[in-house]
């Protein structure tokens, strides 16, 4: 992977260690079954259990909702759950929740002022720069409330909270902000390219440190409901530090 001498090269080298290594078929048959199990049974409960209690209201729109294990599990709580993506990778137990698939990256294919809330996962990170302020302008067009999960990075230790006395988050205060944002690039990008085959998503690796993205929600008419930094959650697999917002649109 090193070698590869432009981004096409790269591609095609992780779809090749994805299949190697990372598939049932693979050498790393092991680890794929495990991470599998991972993926859609262990980590979507770890994920509802994070943001469930921040959801306000019936109707949930699930935005990029991948897999969709976490709208199924929502959809299981009684919540009336909708689903978006700009790709179609859903898992079976997804399929029978209502989904449309996005038009264009900045594109929320649902009428006005529908859900009480919209779960916004670790998808933000993923959006191309000129595309963020038009799509959370049209995440607040549909939602009232937002519950934004994103990974993280330069966290000031005087706001860590809970987390403070985490080993694995002093560990990364020893790094700069840039390579702690280099980690960050590299996680992300193998976490989806590699371990998981999908190369075709898009790595807008728009990582923001704290600060920024309150920045970004107050300028676009959101008030801060609440920050809770994680830090590393126990039991995930790619290590990163992790933060959710939960955000109500000024009426
Ligand atoms: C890291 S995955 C997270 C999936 C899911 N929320 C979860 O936590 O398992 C990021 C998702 O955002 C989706 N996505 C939605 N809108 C996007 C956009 N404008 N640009 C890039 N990715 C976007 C991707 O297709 C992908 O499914």
């Amino acid at each position: 992977m090193l070698a590869t001498v432009d981004g096409r090269e790269l591609y095609q080298v992780c779809t090749e260690v994805h299949q190697q290594f990372f598939t049932s078929e693979g050498f790393g048959s092991w680890f794929s079954e495990g991470y599998s199990t991972y993926k859609s049974q262990r980590k979507p409960i770890q994920d509802f259990n994070n943001l469930a209690g921040a959801i306000a209201g019936s109707k949930v729109l699930d935005f990029g909702s991948g897999r969709g294990h976490l709208a199924a599990l929502i959809a299981r709580a009684g919540f009336d759950c909708y689903t978006t993506d700009v790709m179609d990778y859903r898992g079976p137990e997804a399929g029978a929740l209502p989904f449309r698939q996005m038009a264009s990256p900045i594109d929320v294919p649902y009428a006005d002022d529908m859900f009480d809330s919209a779960i916004v996962k670790t998808v933000l990170h993923h959006v191309d720069e000129p595309d963020l302020i038009p799509l959370l302008i049209n995440l607040r067009r549909v939602a009232r409330r937002l519950i934004i999960e994103e990974d993280t990075y330069a966290v000031p230790a005087a706001s860590l909270g809970a987390a403070a006395g985490q080993i694995e988050l002093a560990e990364l205060n020893k790094l700069t902000a840039s390579e702690q944002f280099q980690t960050l690039i590299l996680i992300d990008f193998f976490g989806n390219s590699v371990a998981q085959g999908l190369v075709d998503m898009n790595f807008g690796f728009q990582f923001k440190r704290i600060s920024e993205w309150h920045s970004l929600f107050d300028s676009l008419g959101f008030r801060i409901v609440d920050t809770e930094i994680a830090g590393f959650r126990p039991g995930n697999i790619h290590k990163c530090c992790q933060v959710r917002f939960v955000v109500d649109r000024k009426e």
